[in-house]
């Protein structure tokens, strides 16, 4: 039986705005039946979700801390309720805070990996044993070419690193029930997440990007559309950079 994306429901953490946003405006136009819109900005998860609601597909808001894993439990048995099996999930949420490692404090270490790694553990556990039952799922989890090294984010770059170990150990456990656990490692994107940066530090930033100039929210959105269709069935356990040629 040939399922359609218009009866699959997908989740996007952290699709209230950035990246996120444009990944829920992307799969609106893929055709999915129902979105959640996963987020702890429940206020702007709603404005998200009003924009791209409407006609087939059901997209509604969900508050939601993806570090609290009983808060993730019990928002996900609330997606499942009332949008239905979840077939597509997109770990976006990520946060950043940035420092030099003799400066940095244990706040900032434990709440990058709290948010970027164990909420990544947290969601992919709430839908992975549906998932197999069912026989089908997409995972796809959002890293960072920070992964690789950059200054001030050991933090940072050691969470997206373990997101790209997990997402390629799961991929392999899961490939034989027919769900691709695949992560996006995008370099810098145009969104809120870079405001924090300086202007000469980011000056740097763009002077060492062939492509000179930050992504845009749609081209990741774009990579990560591809990863929850059936166009990318045998693409299992990678990591796509996206880096408009920073890194190959
Ligand atoms: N912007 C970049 O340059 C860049 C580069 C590489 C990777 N990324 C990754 O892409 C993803 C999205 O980044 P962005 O730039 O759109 O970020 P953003 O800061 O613009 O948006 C992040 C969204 O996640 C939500 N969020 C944060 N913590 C949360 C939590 N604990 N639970 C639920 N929701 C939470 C925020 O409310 C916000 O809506 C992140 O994982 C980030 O690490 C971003």
């Amino acid at each position: 039986m040939t399922v359609k994306n218009t009866d699959r429901c997908a989740v996007v953490t952290g699709g209230a705005r950035g990246i996120g946003e444009a990944i829920v405006e992307r799969l609106h136009r893929d055709g999915f039946g129902g979105i959640a819109v996963v987020d702890m900005d429940i206020a702007a998860a709603r404005r998200t979700a009003e924009r791209f609601g409407g006609g087939d597909c059901a997209v509604r808001a969900y508050a939601c801390n993806v570090a609290d894993r009983d808060q993730v439990d019990e928002v996900f048995a609330a997606i499942e309720r009332e949008l239905g099996p979840v077939s597509v999930l997109v770990n976006n949420a990520g946060i950043t805070r940035d420092g030099m490692f003799h400066k940095m404090d244990n706040a900032q270490w434990d709440s990058v990996m709290a948010v970027n790694l164990d909420g990544v553990c947290n969601t992919c556990r709430a839908v992975i044993a549906g998932m197999r039952a069912r026989g089908y799922g997409k995972i796809v989890n959002l890293a960072s070419v920070s992964a690789f090294g950059n200054v001030g984010q050991t933090n940072y770059g050691a969470s997206k690193a373990a997101v790209i170990g997990f997402t390629k150990c799961l991929a392999r456990e899961s490939a034989a029930k027919n769900i691709t656990v695949n992560a996006v490692a995008p370099s810098y994107v145009d969104t809120e997440m870079l405001r924090a940066v300086p202007e000469q530090t980011m000056q740097r930033f763009l002077d060492a990007i062939p492509a000179h100039r930050l992504a845009q929210p749609s081209e990741i959105a774009a990579v990560v559309s591809f990863l929850c269709g059936d166009d990318s069935s045998f693409v299992n356990g990678e990591c796509i950079v996206v880096s408009g040629g920073s890194y190959t």
